[in-house]
């Protein structure tokens, strides 16, 4: 059964891979909302209050955050156990077996990449809707993709590149622009919850619950609070991206929990305040728009803080493609380092301390994709590997907690195993509100994955060689 064959726990993972360890836990804490807070809140809340949970939007935000707590729970005690930058591919190695590794970080490949290119066509939509703003706006064939009537959309490429660049030349100068532009993004949002805190109208309130918890359309769409928390899990995706950065903090063992739990629960607390405002504000059959925050503040006459709402977006975007496509090479280094993909990728730059080709080879893929595909509908694919990656992360919870009762564990979770399988419940839950074609298409991504596994990894894993 070498399909299962685990990878042993080493402090390996831990020692000097070449990465340059050099992040703090503020450093982590901030990688982890800039990930987080981005499309899912200024666009994905307008469209799940309209179209699918109405004013009990709050609800489906905390219900996908009580089940990202546990994930997030999980995904500390994993990171500062086993360490590794491969995050949840490397700790189902540990627990599962190879087979189920290789399909976890196949699956993170696609949520990753994904993510970046989809955020880089909204990022494009408000960067172009700036431009028109000064009057400088990008001539249509240069901001749609061919399917829409364009040529490409540039600035969905540009941008990707153009992170390429920062990526390559180093974690710390990438950690530091995300610390400023995370640093605008919640200023907008602290603007948004001033002016929205004495402009709310309670009978907005009302019905609260306009398409009840769950039923499915005649046209197979889902709706409901519980169809709108699997949707508004987008907004919550991203933290897990700060347990690929253990081989790059200065103490990971402390730090990475930290920054993973600290993330995730100042995103919830800002996630719920601010969808509870929105449909306060505004009759939540009117926030089914692109960008439902700017448009709640021109309905209620705030012209300018809308316009810096949208320069927030722009920051708040760049963060998130910034840490999804920096999780990504780290990810794919991993997988790389240990066999299962060509050892082409696992060089590190000996001057940049950054791994350079595989920067490279995402950047200039997740660029012609964002440039030639229209993404905007693909936030469901994204969640539905992440939610898959969650369930597995808690499960090996449990299972490494038997299989090897005296590993170091610097932080543990409360009352295993009930935490863990109340994740992995809650996470399989949110994967069985999602719809159909989301599931055709991840099971096709899962066939490839399994394509290509046993036509190359399972001959190159190092653990073959070791035979
Ligand atoms: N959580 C990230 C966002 O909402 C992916 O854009």
């Amino acid at each position: 059964m070498q399909i299962f064959r685990t990878k042993p726990i080493t402090p390996n993972e831990f020692s000097d891979t070449g990465l340059k360890k050099c992040l703090t836990a503020v450093d982590l804490t901030l990688l982890g909302i800039g990930a987080i807070i981005g499309t899912g809140i200024f666009v994905l809340t307008g469209i799940a209050a309209a179209h699918q949970s109405g004013p009990a939007v709050v609800l489906s935000f905390v219900i996908s955050g009580v089940a990202c707590a546990f994930a997030a729970l999980a995904y500390a005690e994993l990171a500062a156990a086993i360490g590794g930058c491969g995050s949840a591919y490397g700790y189902s190695y540990a627990a599962f077996g190879e087979i189920v590794a290789w399909l976890i970080g196949w699956i993170l490949l696609l949520e990753y990449s994904i993510a970046v290119s989809a955020v880089a066509n909204g990022w494009s939509g408000y960067f172009n809707n700036a431009l028109s703003a000064m009057g400088m706006g990008l001539p249509e064939a240069l901001t749609k993709a061919p399917e829409l009537g364009g040529i490409i959309n540039l600035p969905a490429s540009a941008v990707i590149l153009t992170l390429m660049g920062l990526l390559i030349v180093g974690v710390k100068q990438s950690s530091q622009l995300n610390t400023a532009m995370v640093g605008v993004k919640l200023i907008t949002i602290l603007v948004f919850i001033g002016i929205a805190g004495f402009n709310v109208h309670p009978e907005n309130w009302q019905p609260f619950m306009p398409y009840g918890w769950f039923h499915t359309l005649p046209d197979g769409k889902t709706v409901g609070v519980l169809a709108g928390a699997s949707l508004v899990f987008f907004a919550y995706v991203g933290f897990d991206a700060v347990s690929t950065a253990v081989e790059e903090a200065k103490n990971p063992q402390r730090d990475v929990p930290i920054g993973i739990i600290a993330s995730l629960a100042f995103c919830t607390v800002v996630y719920i305040v601010v969808s509870g405002l929105l449909t306060g504000v505004v009759p939540y059959t009117e926030l089914g728009v692109s960008s439902p925050v700017a448009h709640a503040l021109q309905l209620m006459g705030y012209h300018w803080a809308s316009a810096l709402v949208s320069t927030g977006v722009i920051a708040g975007l760049t963060t998130v493609m910034l840490v999804l496509y920096y999780g990504l090479t780290r990810i794919i280094f991993a997988m790389s380092r240990d066999g299962l993909m060509s050892p082409f990728f696992s060089k590190v730059h000996p001057k940049t301390q950054t791994p350079v080709r595989v920067i490279v080879l995402c950047g200039i893929i997740m660029a012609a994709v964002a440039g030639l595909f229209p993404l905007g509908a693909l936030a469901e694919l994204v969640n539905i590997g992440t939610l898959a990656a969650f369930v597995l992360v808690c499960l090996g919870v449990i299972i490494l907690r038997v299989r090897h009762p005296n590993l170091h564990r610097p932080f543990k979770n409360p009352l295993n195993p009930v935490f863990p399988l109340l994740g992995a419940f809650s996470c399989s839950a949110l994967m069985a509100f999602l719809p159909s074609t989301t599931w055709l298409r991840f099971l096709v991504w899962l066939l490839i994955g399994v394509i290509v596994y046993f036509t190359y990894s399972i001959r190159h894993s190092n653990l073959a060689a070791r035979k």
